[in-house]
Parts: C-alpha cells; sequence; structure tokens
C-alpha cells in the first residue's frame, strides 16, 4: 500500500471530532469543515468538490445596475411585494426569449433565490386541496428542498430517477399520482447533483400526468440553459430550454440568478408561475385566506408578504438587467459559465482513466453533458467508503445517499477547481488506484 497524500490518522480523527458516524451521510457543510481542518492539519491542499458554489466572478452587467439602483436611493424603498415591473416584464421576456413559452409579467414574481421560491411555492402547493399534502421529488436533487419540507411540517415521497427513464418514467410516475395525495412534482433540470437532463419525451409525461392528475410542476431551472451539448443562449431562437411547460398548464418555472449569472450572493431569482395557475382559484386557499383563493395572489400576498415582504431592492435591478441583456441578444450569459463544462471534461477524463466511472451517465443513450456536477463511482465501494477513502487523498465531495439517489456514488462539483488541479488529481487518483487495484 502505498502512502496516500494526507496521513490516514488526521482524517480519522478529524472524522470523530465532529462526530460523523457515518461519513457517507455527512452534509456538504461538514465535508467543507472537516476537509478545511485537514488541509489546514495536514498543510496539504485539498481538491474541494463538494460545494455547489459559483466559482466565477458575478455577472458585471448585473454589478453595474445594482450599483446605479443603490446610487440612485433605492435602498431606502420598500420594493413591490408584486416585484419590481421593469423585472417582471424582463423575466416574461426572457421565459420567452430562452424557453419559448408564453407567461405573463403579473406571473413572474422576484424571490430570494430559487430556495424561496420552493418553500412558497410547497407552502402554496400544500394549501390547494386538504386532500393533497405530499410533495413528490424525481430525485436525485438538493437536499435542502427536503429540509424545507421538514421545516414547515409537509410530507413527501421520493424515487431516484435512474432505473426510470424514458418510457418507463411514466408508471413509476402514474403508480405516485394515482394514489390522489401528491399537490405538486419537483425535479432539477439540469438535475444537481447528477447532471442529467430530461428530454423532451420525459417532460412531455410528466406534463401529461400532471394534467390528469390535477398536479402542480415545479420544474427547478437553478441550472438554466446549462446543458451545453447544445447552444441554448440565442434568444427567440431554437433550440430552447426544454420544459414542462409545453406540457401542462399548471406550473411553476424556478429561474435562479445564482448560477447562470454567478449571482448567488445577492439571493436573486424569479418564480415564473403560469397564467392557468396564477388565476385557478384552489378551495383550500379560499377557505384559508378568504377571498377568491386564486394561486397567484396567495404567493404573493399572503406568503411572500409573510416569508419576506418582496426581494431585495437593489437586486432586483440587477436581475432585470441581466435578464434584458441576455434577452437583447448583447450579452451571451453562457459564455461566461461554460468553463464548467470544460472542467468536468478534463476531471471526468482523470477519474474514468483511474479506474472511476461515472454513475448518472446518460440520457436515453446520450452521453451526459459535461457541466457544474458530475457523479463518480469506484468498484467495490460505497457511497459512504469511496467519500472517506477519497479524504485521505485530498479530495472531498459528497455522497449521492444525501440526495436522495440509491445509487453508491459520489457527486463532484466543477466550481472551486483551479488549472494546477488537474495535475495533482491525476497523481493522486494514481496512486488511488494502485492502492486499490481492480480485479
Ligand atoms: C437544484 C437547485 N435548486 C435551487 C438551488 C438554490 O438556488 P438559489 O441560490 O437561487 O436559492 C440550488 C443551489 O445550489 C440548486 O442546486
Amino acid at each position: 500500500m502505498k502512502a496516500t497524500p494526507i496521513e490516514r490518522d488526521i482524517i480519522d480523527r478529524t472524522i470523530d471530532e465532529f462526530q460523523v458516524a457515518d461519513f457517507g451521510r455527512a452534509t456538504i457543510r461538514e465535508v467543507k469543515a472537516i476537509a478545511a481542518k485537514a488541509e489546514a492539519q495536514s498543510g496539504v491542499e485539498f481538491i474541494k468538490m463538494e460545494m455547489g458554489v459559483p466559482g466565477l466572478p458575478p455577472s458585471a452587467v448585473g454589478v453595474e445596475a445594482e450599483i446605479e439602483a443603490l446610487r440612485n436611493g433605492i435602498a431606502s424603498l420598500y420594493p413591490d411585494i408584486n416585484g419590481l415591473d421593469e423585472l417582471k416584464r424582463e423575466a416574461s421576456r426572457f421565459v420567452k426569449a430562452f424557453v419559448d413559452v408564453d407567461i405573463a409579467p403579473e406571473g413572474c414574481v422576484p424571490v430570494t433565490g430559487s430556495m424561496q421560491g420552493t418553500f412558497a411555492s410547497f407552502l402554496t402547493c400544500s394549501q390547494c386541496d386538504p386532500r393533497k399534502d405530499t410533495i413528490l421529488f424525481i430525485d436525485p436533487g438538493f437536499p435542502v428542498q427536503k429540509q424545507q419540507l421538514v421545516v414547515m411540517g409537509q410530507k413527501y415521497e421520493t424515487f431516484d430517477v435512474y432505473n426510470f427513464r424514458g418510457e418507463r418514467l411514466e408508471e413509476k410516475l402514474e403508480s405516485y399520482l394515482s394514489r390522489g395525495n401528491i399537490s405538486a412534482i419537483i425535479y432539477s433540470n439540469p438535475n444537481n447533483p447528477s447532471w442529467v437532463c430530461l428530454k423532451d419525451e420525459e417532460l412531455r409525461i410528466i406534463g401529461r400526468l400532471a394534467t390528469k392528475y390535477d398536479v402542480i410542476v415545479l420544474e427547478d431551472l437553478a441550472y438554466f440553459a446549462m446543458d451545453f451539448r447544445q447552444d441554448l443562449s440565442r434568444p427567440f431562437q431554437p433550440p430552447f430550454q426544454p420544459s414542462v411547460a409545453r406540457y401542462t398548464d399548471h406550473y411553476i418555472l424556478l429561474i435562479s440568478g445564482s448560477k447562470a449569472f454567478s449571482y448567488a450572493g445577492q439571493r436573486i431569482g424569479v418564480s415564473c408561475i403560469s397564467d392557468k395557475l396564477y388565476h385557478r382559484a384552489y378551495p383550500g386557499l379560499m377557505q384559508r385566506y378568504g377571498g377568491a383563493g386564486t394561486f397567484g395572489t396567495v404567493f404573493i400576498h399572503r406568503v411572500l408578504y409573510a416569508l419576506s415582504s418582496g426581494t431585495s431592492h437593489s437586486a432586483q435591478y440587477a436581475l432585470a438587467a441581466m435578464l434584458k441583456a441576455a434577452s437583447d441578444g448583447r450579452y451571451n450569459f453562457l459564455d461566461e459559465v461554460r468553463v464548467y463544462g470544460e472542467r468536468a471534461r478534463r476531471l471526468k477524463e482523470i477519474f474514468l482513466r483511474h479506474g472511476f466511472r461515472l454513475v448518472y451517465d446518460n440520457d436515453l443513450g446520450e452521453p451526459v453533458a459535461d457541466g457544474f456536477y458530475f457523479t463518480i463511482g469506484y468498484p467495490g465501494m460505497t457511497s459512504g467508503e469511496l467519500a472517506r477513502e477519497l479524504m485521505y487523498y485530498g479530495v472531498s465531495a459528497i455522497s449521492l445517499v444525501t440526495t436522495g439517489s440509491s445509487q453508491e456514488g459520489l457527486r463532484a462539483c466543477t466550481s472551486f477547481i483551479q488549472d494546477h488541479q488537474y495535475a495533482l488529481l491525476d497523481e493522486r487518483m494514481a496512486i488511488f488506484a494502485e492502492n486499490h487495484p481492480l480485479g
């Protein structure tokens, strides 16, 4: 056995100190803290792949617009709870330009990041009909969204899409929806953590069944248009971001400023509520809030009002400017983030050369795109074993177990990778492969 880049003892002691009994279940924050401590103690640099934080400068278009808005004094004013008119208009136009779907500006609602968008959506969807008290996750997914449901005391169900791609999705989805207790379905596309992208035929199935069982679809577009296999960057021209919006009437598109515009720090996004859903009256909402009980007004004037009374005023100006510049064709936001794809390509090549395999490796036969995340496994190792073992080699990533996946493997994020780290990873994975020979 060759010596590992970091003494095993240092990692073992640090994990013990954090009282993480099962490293396969460690949260992102725990993995980050353990890696930081082990790095400080060993003096050996970690290749950090656990956090899904943008590793790029923020969009200059947004920063300039925000500074100007602040100089103009908007910080002293409460933002309109409906959202800044200009942002609502531009969000509607952006959706038309890049998804080719019509959503009226009134339904495009600023939120303090998609995190708040999903919280408000889960809450509102769960109150529409007392019989529908459960949210369905098409997993793997973003763990904090389940935590949101735990916080609000709502039920959820989940299945791993791994074995249910294409036509197989239909029967699986129907087995849940036919029970009559599902209020909404959520998935991200591209997907965190697997980077699989649901294809049109799968979105059509989701849309058709959502209509059949009167279920709302929450389409989390946190990685908007970041499937770099196709050029989705040209406004008002195909190809467009695939969306369930083409196949059902009751949906919310959750668009985030965080990743596509590297604007995570300002906590800004838009929840775009379909016209039909916005105006639909639900008995559960009427009973709880009085009035007409329409989804859109409850979402904005009851739920968002109670949560944060609107969204940071200056950040709304930033997002309006970024969306406008993108739809005008003056600013190719995808050019700025394409580097994640290039990083993924290089990292995957290194891992695969040293005996690793991609866990989620294809979309109906087509290799998954290179993007913000990818998933890796090593023959004969569980998620927990691999996550812990890689720590001895100074590589930190989170186990897929924490994301609702039933596959053995890890999620690796490309956002913090620096140029000199490819050679470092190659060296370390060569030692790993020597220490873990494959039969
Ligand atoms: C799938 C998914 N949804 C939502 C979010 C949160 O986005 P925001 O920063 O807009 O709250 C993330 C962030 O990592 C994500 O990966």
